[in-house]
């Protein structure tokens, strides 16, 4: 993903919407070294023209010894002679004017190749180091997406054999601090103020460890203040992590609002969580067809029938029929997944055989390949947040 170097917002921004979501913004030089040293994937450099054009080229300079895999775009408000001389001394792979956005798009694309010719590689470089973002949704609340979420966590995480974050975008009434009975001392509102010049060293304090390889970026404690939460930020947070962690598992609020829409941006896979009653069912078809409408690919949809051997008159036949989908993940009804709840425990931790954690636990297998062998993602969940567990905790957890 490539680092945008810009100290005025407006200008990120429009740079941003041509080298993709995915670009990190950082207003100065001295934040670029913190982030590149983040980044050991990093192909392009864009040198906005707030950027100074001696330390750009300095820069420029330095990185064509040190780093000799990254392109660095320079970009002016005015492209003359004196600037294309200098940005040839220096290295500088390319220089494009303020307004072509079109040869800014170019010039980031050429550097990907750059990169792939010097590196051998054939993966894109952001996906050479990338986790999975796994978002758990149903246009219904009461399903179960925030128990899938949190247990698919713990399932994935592997007792830290993998680093897995856990987000909660359900901003208004999260509950997965609840769940997990965490107290956390930062929520994500914590990040609307650090926003320029987000990356993952400036976001990482504001995780809360659970166990060993999950942590959580919990939802603010007061609802309004997901009215201050830019939709913007949780499509640049989820990026970093992604970036930072083998799995980002995403809980979500059951509607398709601006968060969950930059979500399902960022989104590997998706597990659509419905239950057996016609209502859920309706409203699930609603949400195939505004997939299909947003062009979510098929391939990356999951459904999941939670409660599945309730006995009300619907069977899992006609829910596949229904919504024209395989059942993925069948989840069986138990009263131990509610007392696991209450308890702040996730049931695949209080009873890993139970048939809810197995069926979870086989699930989270197939969405993770083998068995990781560990240490392949640069998140260290070490000093990661403060974590606050209640007092009311069972289990001696
Ligand atoms: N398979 C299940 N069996 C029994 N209770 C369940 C099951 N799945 C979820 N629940 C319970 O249903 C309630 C709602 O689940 P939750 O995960 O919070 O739903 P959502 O996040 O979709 O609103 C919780 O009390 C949870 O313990
Ligand atoms: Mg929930």
């Amino acid at each position: 993903m490539p680092i945008i170097v810009e100290s005025s917002q407006t200008n990120a921004d429009v740079f941003v919407s041509v080298t993709g979501a995915d670009s990190r913004v950082v207003s100065n030089l001295d934040e670029l070294k913190r982030s590149m040293s983040d980044s050991p994937d990093e192909y392009a450099i864009v040198l906005g023209p707030t950027v100074d054009l001696e330390a750009a080229a300095s820069l420029a300079d330095t990185l064509r010894v040190t780093r000799p895999t990254v392109s660095v775009i320079l970009i002016r408000r005015r492209v003359d002679t004196s600037v294309l001389a200098e940005a040839l001394r220096s290295g500088m792979r390319e220089v494009v004017d303020e307004r072509d956005l079109t040869g800014l798009g170019a010039a980031v694309s050429r550097a990907e190749q750059v990169w792939r010719a010097l590196t051998g590689s054939s993966d894109t470089p952001s996906a050479a180091s990338r986790g999975k973002v796994v978002t758990v949704f149903s246009p219904k609340g009461g399903v179960g997406k925030t128990t899938l979420a949190v247990n698919l966590g713990v399932a994935l995480a592997q007792n830290g054999a993998r680093k897995v974050c856990l987000v909660d975008l359900d901003l208004a009434f999260g509950d997965i601090a609840i769940t997990l009975q965490l107290f956390p001392a930062r929520t994500i509102a914590d990040a609307v103020h650090l926003q320029s010049g987000l990356d993952f060293p400036v976001l990482e304090p504001l995780l809360t460890e659970y166990q060993d390889g999950l942590c959580s970026l919990v939802a603010p404690v007061q609802p309004d203040a997901k009215d201050t939460i830019p939709a913007s930020l949780v499509g640049r947070i989820l990026s970093l992590l992604k970036h930072n962690f083998d799995f980002v598992v995403v809980d979500t609020a059951p509607a398709f609002d601006e968060f969950v829409l930059q979500a399902f941006d960022e989104t590997d896979e998706m597990l659509l969580v419905t239950t057996l009653d016609v209502p859920t069912l309706k409203n699930v078809k609603v949400a195939v067809e505004t997939l299909d409408l947003l062009n979510f690919p098929k391939p990356k949809r999951h459904l999941v029938l939670n409660r599945a051997d309730d006995k009300v008159g619907l069977s899992a036949g006609q829910v596949e029929s229904t919504l024209d989908m395989a059942i993925a993940l069948s989840v069986p009804t138990s009263s131990q997944v509610a007392h696991a709840t209450n308890s702040g425990e996730p049931i695949i931790n209080a009873h890993p055989r139970h048939p809810v954690s197995q069926a979870i636990t086989r699930f989270a297998g197939t969405l993770a390949g083998p068995p990781a062998t560990g240490g392949h993602k640069v998140a260290s969940l070490t000093g990661v947040g403060t974590p606050k567990r209640s007092l009311l905790r069972r289990n001696g957890r």
